[in-house]
């Protein structure tokens, strides 16, 4: 049988430090509060485009693979936060490593749009439509956030991620997985003022309004990603002891407490970044996982649990056995251009931009979804 193993890994941080403290400077919230209630502490802002951070993690994931951009014949670009609809990001991509043979297309499922992507390249891979496949994981929420709403605008953060898959006839890369999506609690979890309803209803594109039921988020979210781990496990036929390392997405600490006592993972598994890049959406769970390889933590052949949520409700749970190697074969000299504002600058920046859209407020009170 062929399989699709991950024999490339990379991400991008965008260097500007957003901390609890500079959200307190024009929200009335406080590091304590954040802090209890969600377990992070700084989140990065990002100075460039979403494209930008996923080339230069796509760069350093092609150069750990070994490979340039000329091998890779798939780009999938994870991302609920795109800097343009059409044409689709992950040509842009592709256009800049110079993956001249490739297909490419952009994967919506927010939070969880890495992981149904990987799930997608996999499954090409093993179909033989592809052979060596970049899923990344990238978003730029800044730039949508809706930054006078203090219920969300401190949770989120900026960054990308990238994996190559190739295919391969040793049992690696995932092994079970499960995908879902509670369509019945849609509403929980809903950034208006982007796409075209909103246009019709006259609604100044970029102009957001975040809709949130926090608390019902992390009942389902916590319910979900437990429901979807304990099948994958049972798919392939392991417990939760053989587990090496637990890569989830991170949208709050306590969700991530609360998921893995349902699991009975011991906590020492876990790895954790929400404290420093809290909840970067479709990124969080990549930049996790690189940043675990690179810290040494991947055991060779070891096997991974990354079981993630996001809008829709999305759900998912992957299981993934590593290869025998953990460190890279090269690296890339990719980075990004020098950043001379702050982050706080960069938002506040954002900030005077959307004053200006003011008046969407009653538009957005008016609004009917299904
Ligand atoms: N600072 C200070 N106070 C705040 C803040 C803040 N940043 N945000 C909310 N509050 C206030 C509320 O207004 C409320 O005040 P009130 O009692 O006077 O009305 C009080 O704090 C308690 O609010 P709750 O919503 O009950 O707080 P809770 O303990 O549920 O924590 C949180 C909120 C962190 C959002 C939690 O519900 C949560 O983690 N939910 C799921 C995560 C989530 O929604 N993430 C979004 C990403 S989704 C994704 O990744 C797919």
């Amino acid at each position: 049988m062929r399989h699709a193993a991950i024999v490339g890994w990379g991400k991008c941080l965008p260097p500007a430090v957003l901390s609890n403290q500079d959200l307190s400077t024009f929200l009335a919230t406080d590091d304590d509060w954040i802090t209890t209630r969600t377990g992070m502490k700084e989140r990065r802002i990002s100075h460039v485009p979403g494209i930008e951070l996923a080339t230069v993690a796509a760069e350093r994931a092609i150069a750990c693979a070994g490979l340039s951009g000329a091998d890779v014949d798939l780009v999938i670009y994870g991302s609920c936060s795109n800097d343009e609809a059409v044409p689709n990001s992950a040509s842009g991509v592709q256009r800049r490593i110079g993956a001249v043979r490739a297909a490419a297309f952009d994967v919506n499922t927010a939070c969880t749009s890495f992981m149904y992507g990987l799930s997608i390249g996999t499954a090409m891979i093993r179909s033989g439509v592809a052979r060596t496949a970049l899923v990344i994981g990238v978003e730029l929420i800044s730039r949508y956030m809706d930054w006078n709403n203090r219920n969300v605008a401190v949770l989120f953060g900026d960054g990308a991620a990238a994996a190559v898959l190739q295919e391969s006839t040793d049992e690696a890369g995932v092994i079970a997985e499960k995908l879902q999506c509670y369509a019945e609690s849609r509403d929980i979890l809903r950034v208006r003022g982007m796409g075209t309803s909103y246009a019709n209803l006259g609604v100044q594109f970029g102009q957001t309004r975040w809709d949130f039921d926090g608390q019902e988020i992390f009942r389902k979210a916590t319910h979900g990603m437990a429901e979807a781990s304990l099948e994958v496990l049972a798919r392939a036929g392991v417990g939760i002891g053989d587990v090496d390392l637990v890569v989830p997405h991170q949208a709050n600490l306590r969700i991530i407490e609360a998921v893995a006592k349902r699991l009975g993972a011991d906590p020492s598994k876990l790895h954790l970044t929400v404290r420093k890049y809290g909840n970067m959406s479709s990124a969080t769970a990549p930049v996790a996982l690189v940043e675990a390889i690179e810290e040494g933590r991947m055991p060779p052949g070891g096997l991974v649990l990354m079981p993630a949520f996001g809008g829709g409700l999305t759900l998912s749970a992957h299981l993934l056995r590593w290869g025998d190697r953990v460190t890279p074969l090269a690296t890339s000299s990719a980075e990004l251009p020098p950043c001379e504002k702050s982050a706080l600058e960069l938002v506040e920046e954002i900030r005077a931009q959307k004053r200006a859209g003011h008046e969407d407020a009653a538009r957005f009170e008016a609004l009917r979804f299904s």
